[in-house]
C-alpha cells in the first residue's frame, strides 16, 4: 500500500489554475522527487499534501486515510511533516531552542496550552519529560551534524546550516513522511552533499521521502522515483532514467537544465 496518495487533486487560485488533477503515490521506503520548472506548481502540491491550502478538487490519503480536510498540524501528528522553501525558523531562538520547540508542538505540550499540560503531570513526571525531550533534541542536533551551534541563535547561522536546521526542526517531529521543499537551494557544492548523505541516512532510519527540488543533478541522483510538472500538470513520471530522456520533459525543460 502506498504512505501517501494524491488523487486528481487541482488547486485554483482565482483564475489561475496553479495544481491540475495531479496524482501521485509515495511507497514507504522510497525516496521521491518531484520536479519542473519555476512556477509549475511544486510548493502549492506541497501545500496541499501537507494541509496549508485545501484543494479545490481531489482527495490526499495518508495510509489509506483520507486526510484532505485534516489540518497542518493534526497531519504533523500522524507522521506527515514538511519543509519549507524559505526557513520558518525562530530567529532570536537557539538551533536547540528550535529543535525542542518542535519537539513539544508535536508531542501536544502547546497545543492545549502549556498550563493545561503541565499541571496534570507531577514535577517529577514532568523533569523527565523535559530530559527526555532534551536529550532527543540533542541527538537530532547530532544527526545533522550541529552539535557545535547548539546554542547559536539561528539567525546567526551561515545559511546552508539554517536550512539544515529546518530539516532538523522537520526530523524533531519523529516523521513518517518527510517533505522537503528544494532542501538544498542557495548551498554550496559542499553543502549541497552533506544534505544528500543526510537524507540517505533518514531513509535508511526508515523515514519515506518526497522532495521537491531544482537542481536536477540532485533530484535525478538522489530519487528513486521521479514526477514531473509543468504548467501544474503532470507531464512525466518514472525511474530518473526513464525521465530524463522523456521528449515533454526535455521540452520543459529545455534551456532551463
Ligand atoms: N497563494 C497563492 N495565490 C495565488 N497564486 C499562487 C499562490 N501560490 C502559488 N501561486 C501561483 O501558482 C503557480 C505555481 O506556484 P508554485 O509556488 O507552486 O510553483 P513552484 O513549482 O513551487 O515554483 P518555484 O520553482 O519557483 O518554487 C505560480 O504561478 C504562482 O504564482
Ligand atoms: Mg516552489
Amino acid at each position: 500500500m502506498s504512505l501517501l496518495e494524491v488523487r486528481e487533486c487541482t488547486m485554483r487560485f482565482g483564475g489561475l489554475t496553479a495544481v491540475k488533477e495531479v496524482t501521485l503515490d509515495v511507497k514507504e521506503g522510497e525516496i521521491v522527487g518531484l520536479v519542473g520548472p519555476n512556477g509549475a506548481g511544486k510548493t502549492t502540491t506541497f501545500n496541499v499534501i501537507s494541509g496549508y491550502l485545501r484543494p479545490t478538487s481531489g482527495s490526499i490519503l495518508f495510509e489509506g486515510r483520507d486526510v484532505t480536510a485534516l489540518p497542518p498540524f493534526d497531519r504533523t501528528r500522524i507522521g506527515m511533516v514538511r519543509t519549507f522553501q524559505k526557513n520558518e525558523l525562530y530567529g532570536k531562538c537557539t538551533a536547540l531552542e528550535n529543535i525542542l520547540m518542535a519537539h513539544h508542538l508535536a508531542c501536544g505540550g502547546w497545543r492545549y496550552g502549556n498550563a493545561l499540560v503541565t499541571s496534570s503531570l507531577s514535577t517529577g513526571s514532568r523533569r523527565a519529560t523535559e530530559r527526555e525531550a532534551l536529550s532527543k533534541a540533542k541527538e537530532v542536533l547530532s544527526f545533522i551534524g550541529l552539535d557545535h551551534r547548539r546554542d547559536v541563535a539561528a539567525r546567526s547561522l551561515p545559511h546552508g546550516e539554517q536550512r539544515m536546521l529546518g530539516i532538523g526542526v522537520a526530523l524533531s517531529t519523529g516523521p513518517r513522511l518527510l517533505m522537503l521543499d528544494e532542501p538544498v537551494g542557495g548551498m554550496t557544492a559542499g553543502e549541497a552533499n552533506k544534505v544528500i548523505d543526510l537524507i540517505h541516512q533518514v531513509r535508511d532510519r526508515g523515514v519515506t521521502v518526497l522532495l521537491i527540488e531544482h537542481n536536477m543533478a540532485v533530484v535525478m541522483g538522489i530519487s528513486d522515483r521521479v514526477y514531473v510538472l509543468d504548467h501544474g500538470e503532470k507531464i512525466a513520471e518514472g525511474r530518473p532514467s526513464e525521465v530524463q530522456t522523456d521528449q515533454r520533459v526535455i521540452e520543459a525543460y529545455l534551456g532551463k537544465w
